[in-house]
């Protein structure tokens, strides 16, 4: 039977880079994930009868509203449900599914690269029937419908055991259970060239998985290991856990710090890599060299051919605007179309539909392609492989080589979290009120050539976003910009990303600190940073 139950709204339910995240205590308030869920399905025109996807990364909390999800959906008219098995599918594995079954959208419960258990973070997203995250109108509808909602309906009896592989019904809905791991696996073989990357490891090359207690360890164990044959133990933190054992599934210098220390080492593995919580996101690690998300894009764009997928050449690449502008090099070389979008996945969207990018990536270490519409942490990492067997060269130097291909895009991405959101704002406004004569000013040897605060204009269905980071062009090429973090629980991080472009190949091997030094400091001076904030030194740097 359905039931229709009164609840009263919250009035901070906007979604924001990435779904809607909040702590886990947060998210326990009565009715609170209930009332999310209501509303993106009083947000979307639903006929009845339709296929709704549903996963999460496995995190605290993930078990109680998926089988609540199941029972709303089976409330509001659905007609089946693919839940993965336990409440668990990756972020790009759900992407995956919706796809591959024709789905009108799903329900993905994560936090990401964000801190999990009791008091940890929790989100729910939404995504589309393309497999990718709702766009901004959506999102924006559903906002609406929670600031006035007044009743969910649900399923009265409880949810089917999702522990089980298999379908039952719930009232007129199909339940349908399926192992997380399989439609992903069979995916990923049919892009990349197994056999030859087997032989690469069966050669000797060693690689080290870090799934930090997170979604990935299935997936890569399943891949890396059985598939393709990497000794046991190879994947490592390979069960999931509820609260990442203790860690922070974020795949960058400071939470993946023990993976880089295994690469720095003589005896090292010869490869590494981590995914985050949700198995979105890819850090990739040489012997002696961590590659830098942006130059991990660029790499991957130019050598994509080597992959069976993209054998016949991309059609184009596209990358958050933060992200340097080493893809933009690849792209005018190969003569292939390049888009600059704001930060979040969800700009990529449009263009893969559309067919005008086969690769896209951001500097948040997230790169993927037209196979699913979500960033792909696995994927990425079987890219690079396919490339190395392909190339048999070091990732030193793939990357050496490609720099003096390309020229070197020295980057970096500063962050100063948790500071208060008050003093965070008050930055941004005040760099947004001197953009109009920061043009021919001059800061050391640096010139601004150009100031601005980015917006895009979809070129796809024309709809424009505004306000998605402060630019701070240099002549020359250089650029500082500023930018607010759109994915935290607490207080206000801010970014700043620093980039800088060398040709001459006798500079590329300077560390990015030396490369960047005038940039860094012209950072704080023009964006106030010590003074506004407080801080003298980023938390993270990337
Ligand atoms: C999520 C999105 C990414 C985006 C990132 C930005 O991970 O999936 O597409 O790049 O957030 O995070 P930020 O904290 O910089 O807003
Ligand atoms: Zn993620």
């Amino acid at each position: 039977m359905i039931e229709t139950i009164a609840t009263t709204p919250y009035d901070d339910q906007k979604p924001g880079t990435s779904g809607l995240r909040k702590k886990v205590p947060h998210f326990q308030q009565p009715n609170y994930a209930a009332n999310f869920i209501q509303s993106i399905f009083d947000a979307l025109p639903l006929d009845g009868g339709e296929t709704l996807v549903i996963g999460g990364d496995g995190r605290y909390y993930n078990r109680e509203v998926i089988l609540m999800a199941i029972r709303m959906a089976a409330g509001n008219g659905y007609g089946r449900v693919v839940v993965g098995k336990d409440g668990i599918l990756s972020t790009p594995a759900a992407s995956n599914l919706i796809r591959k079954r024709g789905a009108s959208g799903g329900i993905i419960l994560s936090a990401s690269h964000n801190p999990g258990g009791a008091k940890g973070d929790f989100g729910i997203k939404y995504n589309g029937s393309n497999g990718g995250p709702a766009p901004e109108s959506v999102t924006a509808r559903i906002f609406e419908k929670s600031k006035s909602i007044q009743r969910y309906r649900v399923w009265t009896s409880t949810a089917p055991d999702i522990s089980k592989l298999g379908e039952t019904t719930l009232g007129d809905m199909v339940v349908e259970v399926i192992d997380p791991v399989a439609d992903y696996a069979e995916l990923m073989e049919s892009l990349f060239d197994f056999a030859k990357i087997r032989d690469l490891i069966a050669s000797g090359f060693r690689l080290r998985f870090d799934a930090m207690h997170a979604v990935t360890g299935p997936y890569a164990t399943e891949i890396l290991e059985r598939r393709l044959g990497a000794p046991q133990g190879s994947v490592v933190n390979n069960v999931p856990k509820e609260d990442f054992g203790g860690g922070h599934p974020d795949p960058n210098a400071v939470h993946a710090a023990e993976l880089i220390s295994h690469l720095m080492a003589n005896d090292g593995p010869d490869f590494g890599a981590a995914s985050d919580g949700d198995g979105d996101r890819n850090l990739i690690v040489g012997k002696g060299v961590v590659v830098s998300p942006s130059d991990s894009l660029a790499v991957l764009a130019a050598n994509a051919p080597l992959a069976p997928a993209y054998a016949g050449g991309l059609a184009g690449i596209a990358r958050s605007m933060p992200t340097s502008q080493a893809a933009d090099r690849v792209a005018q070389k190969r003569k292939i179309g390049i888009y600059e979008t704001p930060t979040g996945w969800k700009f990529f969207g449009n263009l893969l539909d559309a067919g005008k990018v086969t690769i896209c990536g951001e500097e948040s270490a997230g790169t993927g392609s037209d196979h699913v519409r979500e960033k792909d942490g696995v994927w990425a990492v079987l890219l690079w492989l396919n490339i190395l067997a392909e190339r048999r060269e070091s990732v030193q130097d793939i990357l050496d080589k490609h720099w003096a291909e390309f020229g070197r895009n020295f980057y970096q991405r500063h962050d100063y979290e948790e500071i208060d959101a008050k003093a965070a704002n008050g930055l941004m406004e005040s760099l947004r009120d001197r953009l109009a004569s920061m043009a021919g000013q001059r800061f050391g040897t640096l010139v601004v050539s150009e100031a601005d605060d980015f917006s895009y204009k979809d070129p796809i269905d024309g709809s424009v976003s505004t306000s998605q980071g402060v630019r701070i062009i240099f002549s020359g090429g250089s650029r500082i910009v500023y930018r607010l973090s759109g994915t935290g629980t607490a207080g206000a991080t801010l970014r700043v990303y620093i980039e800088r472009f060398e040709s001459d190949p006798s500079k590329h091997a300077l560390p990015p600190e030396e490369a960047l030094k005038e940039l860094i400091a012209t950072a704080d001076v023009i964006g106030e940073i010590k003074k506004r904030t407080g801080r003298s030194e980023p938390d993270v740097v990337t």
